[in-house]
């Protein structure tokens, strides 16, 4: 039997499996260090909510209770179809981008985050320590106690799991709980920021699975050997650089496409507004 050597085309393939299989291990050990706060672990104090009382009564009493029945309820049943499973910072951006309704944007941010407070302390939620933020508000979530929420009807949901046939039918087995998946007053940009956070990691392993993967292609020596290196160095070369153009290329497009178009309608509904106008002068 012949010894073993590093030229060995096998070796190098083995090589090769065993980077992947350890890269891929070290990025699922860091996926899981993620403890997700929520509206149970006190993220506002009671003098915040307090402060929140009396900006409350000024500027959205008028049109809404702070109470489970009565006008545009903001506590209770109304609050959780609302807001179950966004996090507070959906809440704050929705409240500071759209309201007092008819005036909205007229309050300072601190006003906004005390207003906050005030609706979370109403809906039951425990005051603590540190007061209601502003970056550190956007992770914590709006869930049940016991960390169980049923979205409401029509919401749009993202799961997890298996799509098998059955009979005529398609299920979803071994699934995941539905997670909210929309975010209501959320910039484009944001958006684009988080999609790229949470995808990064995905599509490096993909990536690095693959490249790894022919990277012995690439590497190869001995017979026919020049046309496996030609293969794998085009593979390899063109994988990295397809990735790192995309990490940047498809988040700035993204906010490239979806601002273009939101501007464009803009400018059309300006434009037949004014056609209207002038109709009716
Ligand atoms: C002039 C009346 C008016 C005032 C004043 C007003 N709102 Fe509203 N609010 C509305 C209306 C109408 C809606 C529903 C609009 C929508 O869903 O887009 C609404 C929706 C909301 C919602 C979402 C409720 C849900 O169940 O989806 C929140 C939260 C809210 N308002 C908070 C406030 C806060 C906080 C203030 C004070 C800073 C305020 N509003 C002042 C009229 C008002």
């Amino acid at each position: 039997m012949l010894p073993v050597t590093w030229e060995d085309h096998e070796m190098q393939s083995l090589v090769g499996v065993l980077f992947v299989a350890l890269a891929t291990a070290s990025l699922v050990t860091a996926q899981t260090a993620n403890p997700r706060r929520t509206v149970w672990d006190g993220v506002y104090t009671e003098a915040q909510a307090a402060r929140g009382t009396t900006a409350y009564g000024q500027s959205c009493a008028g049109c809404h209770a702070l109470a489970t029945e009565g006008k545009a309820p903001l506590v209770g049943d109304p609050f959780w179809k609302s807001f179950a499973q966004k996090n507070v910072g959906d809440l704050l951006e929705f409240v500071s981008t759209y309201m007092p309704n008819g005036n909205p944007g007229s309050l300072t941010e601190p006003t906004y985050r005390d207003i906050v407070a005030l609706i979370l302390k109403s809906n039951g939620f425990p005051a603590g320590t540190t007061e209601l933020g502003g970056n550190a508000s956007v992770s914590v979530q709006i869930v049940q106690k016991d960390g169980r929420t049923e979205l409401p009807a029509n919401a749009l949901a993202r799961v997890v799991g298996c799509l098998t046939k059955n009979g005529a039918d398609w299920v979803v087995t071994s699934a995941t709980t539905p997670e909210r998946a929309e975010r209501e007053g959320q910039r484009v940009i944001d958006a684009a920021i988080e999609a790229a956070r949470i995808r990064l990691r995905p599509i490096l392993m993909t990536s690095f699975a693959f490249i790894f993967g022919v990277l012995p292609l690439a590497l190869a020596t001995g017979a026919g050997a020049n046309s496996r290196a030609a293969i794998g160095t085009a593979v390899v070369g063109g994988m990295l650089t397809a990735t790192i153009l995309a990490i940047f290329y498809i988040p700035f497009f993204f906010v490239l496409v979806r601002r273009g178009v939101r501007d464009g309608l803009v400018v059309i509904r300006e434009r037949l507004r004014q056609r209207r106008r002038e109709a009716q002068a």
